[in-house]
């Protein structure tokens, strides 16, 4: 019998069903085939789709890929800034450190690793276990409660802003332009112009924002991300405004929006299993290693995206110099070439490698504090709030699947 052929893999357009629970799809392609084409969209010359661990593990610690996307494609557009003039999300982004290549990657990667260590982390575990207590008790007020808008999103947003040492008077317009940036992954799917343009404005935003409090912190010492990026540049690595600013754009985003999406899943996964729930309540001790385990089974990121460096066969697909790559890392977690019955969630698994937080040079920066705020969290959760549940209302997913998980998430709860 010969293979069912696949069409060119791309989730615009996916059902809600498909967006909640894409693994069945993913299945159907990895078995199929390691790599699939998909569609080129604007900027592309061709697109390939990596299903597998072992082909997303080659290419994620491979150097004939890497994140600059004008790699021998000349014919590239250039970026369009605002019609003010400004610079928009996309300009923004070239300074980002998960889209640059050594040696401007080593060098801002040095200066920022310092603060995500283990050790750094485990002094914010007080501050982190404050914040989350006081929006417990937020929570525990309201026996029907949206556990995204009370609880998976303000936690890690706070953390994150206080760390970019924005001050509390400062959070809910900074809150307000998060959210609207968070929209860019909206945007990318191509069917949200406005869903852009409102995540555009925020990111200029936010850089201006974050421009002043350079300029300030050139005035007075500061202990927060800001004084440190300026600090760097004072001691001769020289970032320049535009660089730090961007910087602290993409901490904002990239620690807020995947630990909500963790938190978001890590209750979905408790209100189809029981079972687990009911064992991390009685083992809390076990909630740290459960997180990995919950990241493996169903991660805040499935998809990331590497340029071809140069023509290279990769598991019988002939890739060109220029052509995107993407790693759907949620399939790559569930193959089951590395994992043993991938599609059961098994807290007793141990810790397999797996690419949820991806791998190489540009590994998660903010593992440690991921893995930290959730632990706390999730502990929290199941010790105040005992008995939670679906309600009525539906659980909508964002129409993404490179941040993914739930935009609300709507819960009965019993706090007694
Ligand atoms: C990189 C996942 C939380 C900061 C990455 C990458 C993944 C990832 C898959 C690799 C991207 C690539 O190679 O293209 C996650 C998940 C998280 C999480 C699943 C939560 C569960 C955080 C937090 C921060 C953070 C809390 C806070 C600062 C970063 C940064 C990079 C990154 C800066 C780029 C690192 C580099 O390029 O060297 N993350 N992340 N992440 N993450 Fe996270």
């Amino acid at each position: 019998m010969s293979p069912e052929v696949l069409p060119p893999f791309n989730p615009t357009g996916w059902s809600e069903r498909e967006l909640a629970d894409p693994y069945p799809v993913y299945t159907r392609y990895r078995e199929a085939a390691p790599v699939h084409s998909g569609l080129p969209t604007e900027g592309e010359t061709a697109v390939w789709y990596v299903f597998t661990a072992a082909e997303t593990e080659h290419v994620l610690t491979s150097r004939d890929y890497g994140r600059d996307a004008t790699c021998g494609a000349a014919q590239r557009t250039a970026v369009p800034s605002l019609p003010d003039g400004r610079p928009g999300l996309r300009q923004l982004v070239q300074d980002w450190l998960v889209f640059l290549d050594p040696p401007k990657h080593t060098r801002l990667r040095r200066i920022l690793s310092g603060e995500f260590t283990p050790r750094v982390v485990d002094a914010l575990r007080p501050r982190i276990a404050e914040i989350t207590h006081e929006l417990l008790a937020g929570m525990r007020t309201k026996p029907v409660t949206d556990l995204v808008a009370g609880f998976a999103a303000p936690l890690p947003l706070v953390v994150i802003a206080e760390l970019l040492g924005v001050p509390r008077r400062h959070l809910d317009w900074y809150r307000t332009r998060a959210l609207a940036l968070q929209e860019a992954s909206t945007a990318r799917t191509g069917q949200c112009p406005d869903a852009y343009r409102r995540s555009d404005t925020a990111a200029s935003e936010l850089r201006d924002y974050f421009l002043d409090q350079v300029r300030r912190s050139r005035r007075s010492d500061r202990e927060d991300l800001v004084g440190l990026l300026a600090a760097a540049r004072r001691s001769g690595l020289f970032l320049g405004d535009d660089e730090i600013a961007a910087t602290c754009v993409h901490l904002l985003t990239a620690g807020h929006e995947t630990t909500t999406n963790l938190l978001s899943k890590a209750v979905l996964i408790m209100l189809d299993r029981p079972d687990v729930r009911a064992r991390l309540q009685d083992h809390p001790e076990e909630v740290g290693t459960a997180v990995d385990e919950f990241i493996r089974f169903d991660g805040p990121v499935q998809m990331i995206s590497r340029w071809a460096y140069r023509d290279h066969e990769l598991a019988g697909a002939h890739i060109r110099q220029g052509d995107k790559v993407v790693l759907v890392l949620g399939s790559a977690n569930r193959d089951p070439g590395r994992f043993h019955d991938p599609d059961v969630l098994d807290l007793d698994r141990g810790t397999g490698k797996h690419c949820g937080f991806g791998m190489g040079i540009h590994f998660c920066l903010g593992a440690a504090l991921a893995r930290a705020e959730s632990e706390i969290a999730i502990t929290a959760l199941l010790k105040k709030i005992h008995e939670f549940s679906r309600s009525e209302d539906p659980i909508i997913y964002n129409q993404d699947l490179v941040f993914h998980g739930p935009a609300t998430l709507p819960l009965r709860t019993r706090t007694e």
